[in-house]
């Protein structure tokens, strides 16, 4: 694989050289204690820390950072910029419509904070609760996430495309008494009714016994809904009833900033939870060091607000480090596939961060789409979320770049917090593909399935041996959940449940997730979550659902669908499968392929082999290995003669 050597226009702007890389990670392995204790010191502390790093994966997993300091977030992203940079863009914010677009100013930012705080406090809101946030990709959203942080209030923000199912999960999982919605949201030119949505999902929670107490609304469309007296109040009404400023309450730097959400191998959604000193440092450090933000530049996360990017690459890590960001509401090809790139040199953007399924897919919609924009703005190019294939990462260098901008393929999950393996621009060479090497203070550690540790230029399942402040601290709830989930399988050891394989110059490569957990266009989803979906629709008896690759997505979902007696297999039924699963978790779980099958390979004691369903969905049934312990080795023939997916 080619190798793309730094440029010499990008060394010397780097931040750091490639000596002064290798010397600062091995202090950060070597001398945790010394060098968090001064990076540390880049955000703002209410009483300074004394304690550094206070870490253990076993035999009891415990882990604080900092843990005798105490800050306020929304203080360490606002206020202490007001001084230099009251009056600069904080949040740079581009419509779905391509002529809306607000800019608030870090001035404007602390007012709005401070009264929806104050809101929220007048609705009785303190310390320690926990507040739901469904809401589209409006500044409002920023606002909600950082006013929970001024009064120590948990945020639970929950992405805007989830069911009123999900969303009910996760507000009873998370015992939330209070939500923050918009009316309507806009994508791409088309409505979602988060408001109806929400007001569904509260009665669901309600008959659960979680009652929601308090809705803040925010008015985006206008549109025509609900409203109940006693419970619901309007942002725009509300922020007029309350003083403009809030003192920002002094919180610990174990105390928890936030719940989000994510999927695992079995079971419901875990709530991940992150705590406030040691995230914000990591979340401000990464921004810093991988983007090579400097004061003045439009740095722009194209992710959403509701997915752990949007968390720390919009919000918390950028404005904790004073920076401009952008914030879009709409998708990459509305009005048409020219969208990004036309938002580009409009706001003279200089950073991008994406997804390497909108890379692909623009990619696919042709160069002309980028070639007829300028973006000589442009001079750095991240991605996240998903392996890209370096075919895409091709393209965006040359084609979106110009072979100006180097990209850092940013490697991390909700759990991490912020990036773990990553080049630093104009300080590591590039290979496409590759997340190449790790950040300060992240050990990767490659082991075998017996969790014998590998050395050298080889292949295995990716660990991390030791904590990073940016690391969650539990399972909302379930500290057990937490163990099993992360440092059960290899003890002592926080195992990301990817396979990976390191080259010869020690480069990392992310080969996907080697546990029952798909990446379906950077969304991360259970393969458990899609088959309880699709086991409560009535005419189902049994199902299985695995990925396969599929070009734009990455992965797609492809479910085995057996009937109940009497069921017809029916392309209709297809469909009504399809909405079932649409309607139970949202749009973003829809299957790609359905099959139905008279029967599941299972082993004799009842185990479905999904290596043979994972086989014969990714076509690949030639290798289908020993089958001879199935209970009914025929129920195999049947499926790949019926198989789905045709290379
Ligand atoms: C995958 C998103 C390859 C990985 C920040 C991980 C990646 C999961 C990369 C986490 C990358 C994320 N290269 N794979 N650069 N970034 N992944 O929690 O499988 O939504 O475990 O966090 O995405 O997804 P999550």
């Amino acid at each position: 694989m080619e190798k793309i050597a730094v440029k010499e226009e990008w060394r010397q702007r780097a931040l750091i050289t490639a000596e002064e890389y290798q010397a600062w990670y091995r202090r950060s392995v070597e001398d945790p204690d010394g060098f968090w204790a001064e990076h540390g010191k880049r955000i703002d502390w209410m009483k300074p820390f004394t304690k550094v790093k206070n870490t253990s994966f076993a035999p009891d997993v415990s882990i604080k950072w900092f843990e005798d300091g105490t800050l306020n977030v929304s203080a360490n992203c606002i206020d202490r910029h007001l001084e230099e940079r009251g009056d600069a863009v904080a949040i740079l914010w581009e419509g779905d419509n391509p002529a809306e677009s607000r800019k608030i100013t870090y001035r404007e930012l602390h007012e709005n904070v401070c009264r929806m705080a104050n809101v929220l406090k007048s609705r009785g809101v303190k310390r320690g609760d926990r507040v739901t946030i469904y809401m589209p990709m409006i500044p409002e959203s920023a606002f909600a996430m950082l006013a929970c942080a001024r009064i120590g209030a948990i945020h639970s923000v929950v992405f805007g495309g989830f069911s009123p199912d999900s969303l009910a999960n996760r507000i009873e999982d998370a015992r939330s008494s209070v939500l923050i919605t918009a009316d309507e949201g806009l994508r791409g030119g088309r409505k979602v009714p988060l408001k109806k949505n929400a007001d569904k999902a509260i009665e669901i929670a309600g008959k659960a016994g979680q009652k929601v107490e308090t809705v803040l609304m925010i008015r985006r469309t206008g549109g025509d809904v609900g409203f109940a007296e006693g419970r619901d109040l309007w942002w725009h009404e509300a922020r007029e009833t309350v003083e403009a400023t809030c003192a920002p309450e002094e919180m610990g730097a174990e105390d928890p900033l936030f719940i989000l959400y994510t999927s695992g191998s079995t079971g419901k959604p875990k709530g991940v939870l992150h705590t406030s000193g040691g995230y914000l440092v990591w979340a401000s450090i990464t921004h810093h060091y991988i983007f090579d933000y400097r004061p003045g530049e439009i740095y722009w996360c194209a992710a959403d607000i509701g997915w752990v990017t949007g968390h720390t690459y919009i919000l918390y890590g950028p404005l904790a480090n004073g920076a401009t960001t952008v914030m879009f509401e709409g998708i990459p090809n509305y009005p048409d596939a020219s969208r990004l790139w036309q938002v580009v040199d409009k706001h003279k953007v200089n950073i991008i961060y994406m997804a390497p399924t909108a890379i692909r897919a623009l990619m696919g919609a042709g160069d002309s789409f980028v070639t007829s924009t300028s973006r000589e703005s442009l001079r750095q190019l991240g991605t996240v979320g998903e392996p890209i294939n370096p075919e895409a990462w091709l393209w965006y260098y040359r084609v979106v770049g110009d072979e100006r901008c180097p990209i850092v393929d940013t490697y991390w999950q909700t759990e991490t917090g912020g990036t773990l393996i990553t080049p630093l621009p104009g300080v590591t060479d590039l290979k496409p593909g590759s997340a190449t090497l790790p950040f300060f203070g992240v050990q990767p550690q490659l082991v075998d399935s017996e969790g014998t540790v590998l050395e050298g230029a080889t292949s295995g399942n990716l660990c991390i041996v030791d904590s990073w402040p940016g690391q969650m601290r539990t399972v909302y709830g379930d500290h057990e959940r937490f163990v099993q989930t992360y440092f059960s399988t290899y003890k002592g050891k926080y195992f990301t449940g990817d396979g990976c394989r390191r080259d010869e110059d020690g480069y990392y490569w992310i080969t996907g997730r080697v546990d029952d957990v798909i990446n379906v266009s950077g969304h991360r989803m259970g393969t458990a979550e899609v088959e309880s979906a699709l086991v409560s629709h009535p005419a189902v008896a049994e199902a299985a659902v695995v990925g396969y690759p599929h070009d734009l997505k990455g992965q797609g979902i492809y479910c085995y669908v057996t009937l109940l007696d009497g069921e017809e297999p029916t392309d209709e039924l297809k469909k009504s499968l399809i909405a079932h699963v649409r309607e139970e978790i949202g749009p973003i779980a829809s299957p790609d392929k359905i099959q139905f099958a008279p029967g599941l390979p299972k082993t004799r004691s009842g185990k479905i082999m999904r290596r043979i369903l994972r086989k014969i969905a990714e076509d690949d049934f030639g290798a289908l290995g020993d089958t001879s312990t199935l209970a009914d080795p025929t129920v195999v023939e049947d499926l790949v003669e019926h198989r789905q997916n045709r290379r």
